[in-house]
C-alpha cells in the first residue's frame, strides 16, 4: 500500500492496534526495487518492531538461514515462507533437514487452477 508518508501514517495505526488485544502483527518486507519510491520504508520489520507490544511475524524474501537469523537478532519472533510453502509443501521437513527445496514456478502463481498448488512433489 502506498501513502505520501507511510512512516507516519503507519506508525499511528501500529500505535492503535497495540490497543486491540491482538494475536499477533504479521508484516511483509518490500517485494519490488524501492529505488523511484525513496519515501517507503526499507525494512518494515525493523522499522515498526520498537511500536508493536505483541508478537510479530515478517515475510518477504526469507530464506530459512535469513529468517532463523531474524529471529536470533529479535528482529521478529516467527518467520513466514510464501512462495517456499508453495513450492515444498512438506517445507518445515525441509528445513529441519537442511534438504534441498523445490524451486517455484512463477508461471502457476495466480493461473486459478491446481497446477503449481497441489502438485509438488515431497521429499
Ligand atoms: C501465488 C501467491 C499468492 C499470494 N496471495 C496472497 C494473498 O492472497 N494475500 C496476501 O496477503 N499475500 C499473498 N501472497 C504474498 C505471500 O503471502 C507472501 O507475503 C509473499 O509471497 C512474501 O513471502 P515470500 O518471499 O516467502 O514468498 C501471495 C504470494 C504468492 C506467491
Amino acid at each position: 500500500m502506498d501513502d505520501t508518508d507511510p512512516s507516519a501514517l503507519y506508525s499511528y495505526v501500529v500505535n492503535k492496534l497495540n490497543d486491540c488485544n491482538l494475536a499477533y502483527l504479521h508484516l511483509v518486507e518490500p517485494m519490488m526495487p524501492l529505488d523511484t519510491f525513496p519515501h517507503m520504508i526499507k525494512e518494515v520489520t525493523k522499522f515498526f518492531r520498537p511500536l508493536w507490544k505483541g508478537p510479530l511475524i515478517t515475510a518477504g524474501n526469507y530464506t530459512p538461514e535469513t529468517g532463523e537469523k531474524a529471529v536470533e537478532q529479535g528482529i521478529a519472533d516467527m518467520v513466514a515462507f510464501g512462495r517456499l510453502y508453495i513450492s515444498n509443501p512438506d517445507l518445515p521437513e525441509r528445513i529441519a533437514l537442511k534438504a534441498s527445496m523445490n524451486e517455484p514456478d512463477t508461471t502457476t502463481f495466480y493461473a486459478g487452477g491446481e497446477k503449481g498448488y497441489t502438485d509438488y512433489p515431497n521429499l
